[in-house]
């Protein structure tokens, strides 16, 4: 098993910096790309291993690709995607996966995807069922359907109307990508709205698409079609600035800037979170991005629950903010945290608990006494096992505290590849 140490900064984090090209616009711009006739350019791909994941697999579906400098053009073939006949990879990638059942669903033949250890206990049901529903054939492993999948699809798959029992953007996304091929329009309902970044790309890509919002939830509605090829530039990530918007609430006398970063109200509660807890966050809103100075500030603890970050991806590393807080921070229904690339419900709370704080958990809700300074973390070791957001929240925790040992920090690579350049730009 591979390690690395992190040392605790010695002066105070300050610098400016631009996260990766958001995943979630990475993965759909690939795909767009790869489902249209002709070819796409895309700006800003993110350059993680999970996007490379999905890149490869369009590949073998019959997409071009060329690389330009950090540009990437896409060829979608004018016959359309066909069955690749070998075995999709889709590696640590959820996305991945769950977009790409719902692609090969309209696509005729038998298609087999796999993924790593993590990605293989995670549930599928979640996208089988809709999926089976409209007439394709996904099976996989016992009640949760877990990879490797074998999917039997068609190009003639039925119209659905379907309420998405658990908010995800990945299932939604799914059913909206099977739709392009369905035999009429596709309605997906949410009780909480998600993130909105497959319909807002399918409306640019010139298919038609509306959205309604229901109280704090929505309505999709798509006609099937075929997306146009165009070109897609892809803001910066927010799950990724997070991190650093936390560094620089955490880190005595930080002063952090992270350029360009999407903005959808889906994506920036994480920002409404430490703003709630006493962080400096001050934003500079440029249209559909924005830029974020975050300086150093006293936290305190708060209440946060999954409707504010429906994804919960940026828990983690709020974790580690609630850990510098003075006071009692809480995490609530929070039990989808179980089911990302690591159980994060219990990965979160060790990691807390490796920092020094006590924590405590009553079902699906956390509980996190902070400690109230970063300077007063432990030195730590943590192994992230196949979770890239463990190693940036761990090594976010050491470079603010007091340093720590990082076992397995190489899966960083499926969303961040160059997290420590970065990290150590601000040292
Ligand atoms: C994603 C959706 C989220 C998130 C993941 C990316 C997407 O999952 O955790 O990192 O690109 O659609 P949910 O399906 O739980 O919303």
């Amino acid at each position: 098993m591979s390690s690395i140490e992190i040392y605790p900064f010695a002066t105070p984090p300050h610098g400016e910096l631009r996260v990766p090209g958001d995943k979630s616009g990475s993965h759909r711009a690939l795909m767009l790309s790869a489902l249209a006739d002709g070819t796409s350019k895309i700006v800003g791909l993110s350059q993680g291993h999970d996007v490379a994941a999905t890149s490869r697999i369009l590949c073998q579906l019959g997409a071009t690709r060329r690389d330009e400098g950090a540009d990437v053009y896409i060829t979608g073939p004018t016959e359309g995607l066909k069955a690749a006949g070998d075995t999709l990879d889709c590696e640590n990638s959820g996305t991945t996966i769950r977009l790409l059942s719902g692609i090969v669903s309209g696509i005729e033949g038998e298609h087999r995807l796999v993924g790593d250890g993590s990605l293989s206990r995670r549930p599928m049901d979640r996208v089988a069922i809709p999926l089976n529903a409209m007439g394709s054939h996904v099976t996989g492993r016992g009640d949760k359907v877990t990879a490797p999948l074998n999917i039997l699809g068609s190009s003639q798959l039925r119209a659905i109307d379907y309420e998405v029992p658990k908010p995800s953007a990945q299932v939604k996304s799914a059913v909206l990508f099977a739709g392009l091929r369905a035999n009429g329009p596709v309605t997906v309902r949410e009780s909480i709205r998600t993130r909105a970044t497959t319909e807002d790309m399918m409306r640019l890509a010139g298919l038609s698409v509306t959205s309604t919002d229901v109280g704090a939830g929505r309505v999709v509605t798509l006609e099937p079609g075929r997306p146009v090829s165009r070109q897609w530039l892809v803001p910066g990530d927010p799950s990724q600035a997070a991190f650093f918007c936390v560094l620089g609430a955490i880190a005595e006398d930080a002063d952090v800037r992270i350029m360009d970063v999407e903005n959808a109200p889906e994506r920036i509660g994480f920002i409404h979170v430490l703003r709630r807890m006493g962080a400096q966050v001050e934003e500079q809103n440029a249209g559909t991005v924005s830029h974020f100075r975050v300086t150093s500030s006293p936290l305190m603890g708060t209440s946060v629950h999954s409707s504010e970050i429906p994804s919960v991806d940026e828990v983690p590393i709020l974790t580690v903010a609630a850990c510098a807080a003075n006071g009692v921070s809480e995490f609530l229904d929070m039990g989808e945290l179980r089911l990302k690339e690591s159980d994060r419900f219990a990965t979160s709370i060790m990691l807390a608990e490796s920092l020094g704080a006590r924590v405590w958990s009553e079902g699906d809700d956390f509980f996190v006494e902070g400690l109230g300074s970063a300077r007063g973390f432990s030195h730590f070791t943590f192994n992230a096992g196949l979770d890239h957001r463990l190693v940036m929240s761990s090594a976010i925790a050491g470079v603010a505290g007091n340093g720590c040992i990082i076992e397995n920090p190489e899966t960083v690579q499926s969303s961040y590849p160059n997290f420590f350049e970065h990290l150590e730009s601000l040292r």
